[in-house]
């Protein structure tokens, strides 16, 4: 990958201009007149200023052009007559491997069949006109029909199966693919008699299908879906992602229903980025699907206690993602199908826009009645938002949260905040991760102090923070040069390592920082875009977020920042940036060891080993002292 130049591949689909070190252009993934869509050719990554989407070759192909990641690899590979190296693995694994390959590809064909005869049978076949009527009843134009690819399973229940048996299809594949009954010597259809949904993955491959039924029984499921396999996992997929995935990416927004009908009904009357989570409870997988599109959620649900419910497990789960979320309740006893056909289009959107609501202003109305002249309901709804506002992962909006709690309900900001960190360190150590809940304290003190971003960036003092800005500083200069004085130099990654020696990453950024570490051991020290278009995706992914990341040690501007580069400045103040980070972790090391002696000193009874101890804490009082004058910061740490 490394072979491949991000300005060729991309220019292939998007007009770039040459802007001082970098090239613009207007942004494929967001609608703009004025371009923000910036390419580094040196460091092989893309970043939007507009919208913010950022990556390498190969997440543009992925995000942009809809690839695989697989498919991608072979795109690059052909452009520039690259033989792709195949990992090497057994014969056996790599025979199983083909082999469910090509499994999941025979899947994927016999869905695609399946999938036009369904169609075909609703639209051309006499028999299938039960079903065209249903739809058609429903309100569903043609364009929908051809849009969602709908169809109608035939009540005989022996059509598909001998239809696909004559095409070819081997009755193996047919049963793995949920078409046809896995009972044993079985070779009836699975689906009989419903109207049918296929469920397309991203790449818009039907993968399974849901079929509903067209009357009214008790008896009778209203949904038959096909069973899960390695092709299709209920919880990883959201109905209507294929064909929404631009229009959420445009609009920067996703709308989250629970059915099929509501997302066709929807993006009938034009509102497009909507998709369904197909009346399960919505999954992180499935949060994570359009998390990749944009960071604001919309969920349109039930005004019933069952739509409330899953709505507010949901709030949860996208906060905790870092995302943004908004609820709207509709009216008792609509869904979103039936409220945009009642209203039309322009006035379901009104509705939104003025009923959707925010984390805490959602939970307050809800309670609000029952809390209004309850304290002890009050207490309990605040708890409650506190709990919400202590799984967002980002300090600064956590502070926005709070802030707007203490305003809401006139309670001193501090307690809020302390409620909030109380609740985020018993849930670090439930997750045996006691190491990291000092760090969440200290975070939490900076970001209660409602200083702007700028200014808040230098006073974070966290392993976690540091340990990135080291692995950051690694990439991004790793070849640079470290002035030693008397004319001495040494690379900068030379210097940080050594400078390191002794010290083990904890973070999130400790399997990047080993991987510096061991490719320099064996001699290698490389350019920044070798990392973003590292062909191990997590190492690449995690380069491309550090070296786009705007906020990035808070002095000087970043490639990013301006669309062209400030190299002076940057010279000037790398090496002092190098040095403070590295200084500032072996600060916090100095702080670790600190506690631990002083939580030996308190145990220990014997007056030799308790001597000893206080020599040791004595000298690491004075380093303490020293870093404390070298980085001018005190760290608030918690007792
Ligand atoms: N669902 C399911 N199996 C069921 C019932 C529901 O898989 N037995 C899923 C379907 O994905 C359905 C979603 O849950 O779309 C929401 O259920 P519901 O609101 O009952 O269905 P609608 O899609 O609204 O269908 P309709 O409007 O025809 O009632
Ligand atoms: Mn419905």
């Amino acid at each position: 990958m490394e072979e491949s130049r991000i300005d060729e591949v991309i220019g292939e689909f998007v007009t770039l201009k040459k802007r001082g070190a970098s090239l613009i252009g207007n942004c494929p993934f967001h609608n703009e007149k004025t371009p923000s869509f910036n390419v580094s050719v040196s460091k092989g990554i893309y970043k939007c200023f507009g919208c913010g989407k950022a990556g390498n070759v190969v997440t543009f192909l992925m995000e942009q052009q809809q690839m695989t990641y697989v498919e991608a690899l072979k795109f690059l590979a052909k452009k520039y007559n690259i033989e792709i190296v195949e990992e090497q693995v057994s014969e056996e694994k790599k025979k199983e491997e083909e082999e469910k390959q090509s499994q999941t590809e025979s899947i994927l064909i016999a869905n695609a069949f399946a999938q036009r005869f369904f169609t075909d049978y609703l639209l051309h076949n006499e028999k299938g006109g039960i079903g065209l009527a249903y739809f058609k009843e429903r309100g569903f134009s043609n364009q929908m029909i051809e849009k969602f690819q709908l169809g109608f399973s035939p009540e005989s229940g022996t059509e598909l199966t001998e239809a696909a048996l004559k095409a070819g299809y081997q009755l193996d594949i047919l049963k793995k693919a949920g078409l046809t009954s896995s009972k044993e010597n079985s070779k009836y259809d699975f689906f009989r008699n419903r109207v049918m949904f296929p469920i397309h993955s991203m790449q818009g491959k039907v993968i399974a299908f849901g079929g509903r039924i067209m009357i009214k029984d008790e008896k009778a499921p209203k949904y038959v879906n096909t069973p899960e396999s390695d092709v299709y996992v209920k919880s990883k997929i959201l109905y209507g992602i294929y064909q929404a995935r631009n229009d959420i990416r445009k609009q920067d927004e996703c709308l989250l229903v629970e059915g099929y009908t509501d997302v066709i009904s929807l993006v009938q009357s034009g509102i497009e980025n909507v998709v369904a989570s197909s009346g399960t409870a919505l999954t992180t997988d499935q949060i994570r699907l359009i998390k990749r599109q944009t960071h604001n959620v919309t969920m349109l649900y039930d005004g019933d206690a069952a739509g409330i419910k899953a709505a507010l497990r949901g709030t949860d789960m996208i906060l905790e993602e870092g995302m943004n979320v908004r609820v709207v309740i509709l009216p008792d006893q609509e869904d979103p199908d039936s409220f945009v056909r009642k209203m039309g289009s322009t006035e379901f959107s009104k509705y939104i826009k003025d009923n959707r609501k925010d984390l805490i202003l959602f939970k307050t109305s809800l309670f609000a009645e029952e809390a209004k002249n309850d304290p002890i309901k009050k207490a309990e709804l605040i708890r409650d938002i506190v709990q919400s506002i202590g799984k967002v992962p980002d300090p600064i909006q956590r502070s926005i949260y709070t802030q707007q709690c203490s305003e809401r309900f006139g309670m001193q900001e501090q307690i809020l905040i302390s409620e909030v960190n109380k609740i985020r360190r018993a849930r670090a150590k439930e997750e045996h991760k006691e190491d990291i809940a000092p760090q969440i304290e200290a975070q939490d003190f900076s970001a209660n102090a409602k200083v702007h971003h700028e200014q808040l960036k230098p006073t974070i003092q966290t392993v976690e923070f540091v340990e990135r800005d080291i692995v950051t500083a690694l990439m991004e200069y790793g070849t640079w040069d470290i002035l030693l004085g008397d004319d001495q130099t040494e690379s900068a990654t030379k210097f940080i390592l050594e400078d390191m020696e002794g010290i083990e990453f904890q973070s999130q950024y400790k399997f990047v920082y080993d991987y510096i570490k061991s490719e320099y051991d064996a001699g290698r020290v490389h350019e920044p875009n070798h990392y973003t278009m590292n062909t191990d995706p997590e190492i690449s992914s995690m380069a491309i977020k550090l070296l786009t990341d705007n906020s990035y040690d808070g002095q000087s501007p970043g490639w990013w920042r301006k669309f062209e580069v400030v190299l002076p400045d940057k010279e000037r103040t790398y090496q002092k940036n190098i040095i403070s980070a590295t200084m500032r972790l072996k600060q916090l090391k100095n702080l670790e060891t600190l506690k631990k002696v002083e939580d030996m000193m308190r145990d220990e009874k014997d007056e030799e080993k308790l001597l000893s101890l206080m020599g040791k804490h004595k000298a690491l009082m004075e380093q303490k002292k020293d870093f404390a004058k070298a980085t001018g910061t005190v760290i608030y740490r918690p007792l």
